[in-house]
């Protein structure tokens, strides 16, 4: 990574580490952060929201799109991912969907853990050959 994009990373990983803190995930106990910088440079952020009727919860990346559109963003620059334990926390098949509308294949995706970033992805790299609004263009 060059030094604007671990100036970027940076700013990424305290927003998501800080939406971590706050996730509602008292059926798993596990607990995700993302965040995401917006065309216009700004960081919106999400945690996972799960639901006593389990099948509702929401994931992390789904929250910090959701806060982006509300707020006026419309393209995902670079989104971060955070979550404990060894295995690399990258989005689930729905979230890197998601991602996709809003993202360019080049988009990198960061995975991170408590301590940092973890290794960075690109879009294209998690959901490769991927079906997307030119599809319906
Ligand atoms: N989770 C996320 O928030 N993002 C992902 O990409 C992977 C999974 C959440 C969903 C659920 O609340 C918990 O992690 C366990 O699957």
């Amino acid at each position: 990574m060059s030094s604007t994009d671990t100036l970027f990373s940076d700013a990424l990983f305290s927003a998501a580490l800080a939406a971590q803190a706050r996730a509602h995930a008292p059926y798993s106990r596990f607990r995700v952060g993302a965040a995401l910088r917006d065309e216009a440079g700004a960081v919106h952020a999400g945690c996972n929201v799960e639901n006593a009727a389990y099948p509702v919860g929401t994931c992390a990346e789904a929250g910090a799109i959701a806060a982006m559109v509300a707020a006026g963003g419309r393209r995902i620059a670079a989104i971060l991912v955070l979550g404990d334990g060894e295995a690399l926390v990258t989005p689930c098949g729905a979230c890197r969907q998601r991602i996709r509308e809003f993202a360019a294949p080049h988009t990198p995706i960061h995975v991170a853990g408590p301590q940092g970033v973890r290794r960075t992805f690109t879009l294209d790299e998690l959901l490769p050959a991927s079906f997307g609004p030119d599809n319906l263009a």
